[in-house]
């Protein structure tokens, strides 16, 4: 068996477990998928079928839903849903002590070159892998919920993972349309959830406060912020909204964030220096000059989904 037909393992048949069965079956990689309660195994099947489905329904899909779903077999045994598995993506309850029990389970019984990764949300790997004998082996590959369809994965190595399996387990995910970000550093919550986060701690403090009611704070999301993230990222955006690109946006607005941040408790000044380097990574991707192309760039990009919106008013499939 060559290494690209080496099959993946999923270890837990939740949202996510399922949803991470669809992405590797999608990309044409046997999937053997265990989990240890027999009502979540026999519902397992019509669920990747479904949702593959649902994904032909909107011409997502390059074949037959059933093609997809037959890539995906499920297991009672977990040893056995491990066998020849490259890849063991674990999806259990996110508990640090049930991660630790499975994962001396999977060091035991996976391939020993298989890497064995934690979709975890926030538990950096170092609180459940440390002791292990393959620790090398261990790291997070946290995605979005579903996976399926929202195409980025963290990668979180701890201090102890080998680099070949960061490197292996990225060349996976990214083989399957995922595209892998490194976590440089543990930290809990990762990138994902840290960003997530802090606009949740604001949004409830803002409701807290009388400032604005739940509704109103989606409503600022879905129709504001959240349509221009689904084109561009915050240093984008910010880079963009100023002439002059984001070292004029910290200097015009550094000061008021900062003192929105003060009255959080929050001391974490935009220092001279972070701004340079934010501003030289920016100038990096975007060179000034090409500034005005993109902000017109931009602006068609939010014209076709408001067109969409537009277009999708009432309809559901
Ligand atoms: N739901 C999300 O938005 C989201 C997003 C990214 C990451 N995650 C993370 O993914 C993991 C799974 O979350 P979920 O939302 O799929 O949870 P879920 O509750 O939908 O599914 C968990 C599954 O794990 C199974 N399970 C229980 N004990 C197990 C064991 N010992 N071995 C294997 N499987 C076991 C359960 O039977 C269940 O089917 C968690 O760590 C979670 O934090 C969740």
């Amino acid at each position: 068996m060559s290494e690209s037909e080496r099959p993946i393992a999923i270890v837990g048949a939740g949202s996510i477990g399922i949803a991470f069965s669809l992405v590797f079956a999608r990309a044409g990689v046997p999937v053997r998928l265990h989990d240890p309660d027999g009502d979540m195994r026999d519902l397992a099947p019509a669920s990747v079928l479904g949702r593959a489905r649902a994904l032909a329904a909107f011409d997502l899909l390059d074949e037959a839903p059933e093609r997809l779903a037959a890539r995906v077999t499920v297991f009672d045994d977990l040893a056995e849903a491990l066998t020849n598995a490259c890849l063991v993506q674990e999806c259990a309850p996110e508990r640090a002590e049930l991660k630790r029990e499975i994962f001396i389970e999977l060091d035991r019984f996976a391939p020993v070159d298989a890497v064995l990764a934690s979709a975890s949300s926030a538990i950096p790997a170092s609180v459940f892998a440390s002791e292990l004998p393959g620790r090398e082996r261990c790291l997070i590959a946290h995605p979005g919920n579903p996976p399926y369809l929202l195409p980025v994965i963290e990668i979180a190595p701890a201090p102890f993972t080998a680099d070949w399996a960061i490197q292996a387990a990225s060349e996976r995910f990214n083989a399957a349309g995922l595209k892998p970000v490194l976590v440089r550093k543990e930290v809990e919550g990762f990138v994902f959830n840290r960003l997530q986060g802090a606009m949740l701690r604001e949004a409830y403090c803002l409701v807290r406060d009388g400032v604005a009611t739940v509704e109103d704070i989606d409503t600022v999301v879905r129709d504001g912020l959240g349509l221009r993230w689904s084109v561009i990222g915050p240093f984008e955006t910010a880079d963009l909204n100023t002439r002059g690109g984001i070292a004029a946006h910290a200097e015009r607005l550094g000061p008021a964030y900062a003192r929105m941040g003060a009255e959080r408790g929050q001391q974490d000044p935009w220092t001279e220096e972070l701004v340079a380097e934010v501003e030289r990574q920016r100038r990096e991707k975007l060179p000034l000059a090409d500034w005005e192309a993109r902000v017109a760039w931009r602006d068609r990009e939010l014209m076709k989904r408001i067109a969409l919106r537009k277009f999708d008013k009432g309809a559901d499939r």
